[in-house]
């Protein structure tokens, strides 16, 4: 039983995700886990450790452990070819094989944890934060300023004063937009593991946030093309977030595609062979003036906005795309979006069939 149990050793270890590494008392690499071998390709069983991981760091902290300074030092190191890579590490000692063994007997175990994930969301979600102080900070700045010429030069001046409050109320319009934005984005974010099921006739979406919308196309003089199945298009999901899904891109294919005339709603239903769920597919075309490569990959990041102006002269947050997106994603489909400069857009979601009837 003993025996049984360390020779499937290697392969318990091998089944963590986290790389560990075993050097002997010179610092020579006896074994790497299967984690290891892929974080560091270039780790040779046999060859010195510092071949591959020259992090001095970590080197000081195994020649520490050695030394019998202390049984287990923890530290970071960051490794900057072929990425940038954040880990903390932990040296340990195998202390029976340090004072008895020969050299060349493991005598330290190195176990890893890569935190350049973890590192990265943080980053986003510092950055979030000052992303969004900032939107809200540039129209309270405004209020604030108005209120103050209110107070003072403009106490006696009722032209002024009515011209100034209509300015104030859209500012304050536009800080309760985004914080329904914001707020809906946290909502979506915070559901997204569980999946909705109801079944929701993509079709009726589709007519009936078209008609909430048609007052804005109509101003701005885009005619709404329909090409819609006659009969239902049933997805498991939920009702309220794939409206906001069809709201915001039929809004923006209105706002940044106007100059095309006409924004195409195509629905269909797509079967996907026998044993798979099959899939209805929203697509809504315009034909403006497009979106250049180089912005495609970026569109559905928070506050990314291909011309920060007009986006704000037309009430937009930057945020509607984040939400799609997410939305999307709650609902286990997929977002594609296709553009070319002069030619226009096509928005792409792709949402699993209901199929509880
Ligand atoms: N159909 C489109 N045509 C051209 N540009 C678009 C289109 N849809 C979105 N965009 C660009 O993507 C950006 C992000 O869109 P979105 O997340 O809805 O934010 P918002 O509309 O509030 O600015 C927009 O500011 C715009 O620059
Ligand atoms: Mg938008």
């Amino acid at each position: 039983m003993e025996l049984s149990q360390a020779a499937l050793l290697p392969e318990v270890l091998d089944a963590l995700s986290d790389p560990v590494i075993l050097v002997d008392g010179r610092k020579v690499v006896t074994f790497g886990n299967a984690a290891a071998m892929a974080s560091w390709p270039a780790l040779v069983k046999g060859a010195p450790l510092s071949f591959t991981l020259r992090a001095p760091d970590l080197i000081d902290a195994i020649d520490r452990v050695l030394a019998s300074v202390a049984p287990m030092i923890r530290g970071t190191m960051t490794e900057r070819l072929p990425v940038d890579r954040l880990f903390d590490f932990q040296v340990v000692s195998l202390s029976s094989a340090l004072s008895a063994s020969p050299r060349t007997a493991p005598a330290v175990v190195l176990v890893f944890r890569d935190l350049t994930e973890a590192k990265r969301l943080e980053a986003m979600r510092v950055d979030f934060v000052a992303n969004a102080s900032h939107e809200l900070r540039t129209p309270l700045a405004s209020l604030l300023g108005f209120i103050e010429t209110l107070q003072g030069p403009a106490r006696n001046d009722p032209l002024a004063q009515s011209r100034f409050l209509g300015i104030m109320r859209e500012q304050g319009r536009r800080m309760a937009r985004l914080i329904d934005d914001l707020l809906s984005l946290s909502r979506v974010e915070m559901s997204e593991h569980r999946r909705p099921v109801d079944p929701v006739d993509m079709a009726v979406v589709i007519r009936q946030v078209a008609d909430t919308l048609r007052p804005v196309a109509e101003e701005r003089q885009v005619a709404l093309e329909f090409h819609l199945p006659p009969e239902p298009v049933l997805v498991a999901g939920d009702r309220d977030e794939l409206m906001r899904v069809a709201e915001n891109l039929i809004e923006n294919a209105i706002k940044y595609g106007h100059s095309g005339g006409r924004v195409e709603l195509t629905l269909t239903k797509e079967a996907l062979g026998q044993g798979k769920c099959g899939e209805g597919h929203l697509i809504v075309r315009d034909f403006g003036t497009g979106i250049s490569a180089e912005h495609l990959p970026r569109l559905t990041e928070r506050f990314y906005r291909v011309d920060a102006s007009a986006s704000r002269e037309t009430g937009g947050t930057g945020l509607g795309l984040a939400i799609v997106k997410h939305i999307v994603n709650r609902h286990r489909g997929r977002l594609t979006i296709e553009s070319e400069l002069g030619t226009g857009s096509v928005f792409h979601v792709i949402l699993p069939l209901f199929l509880g009837e």
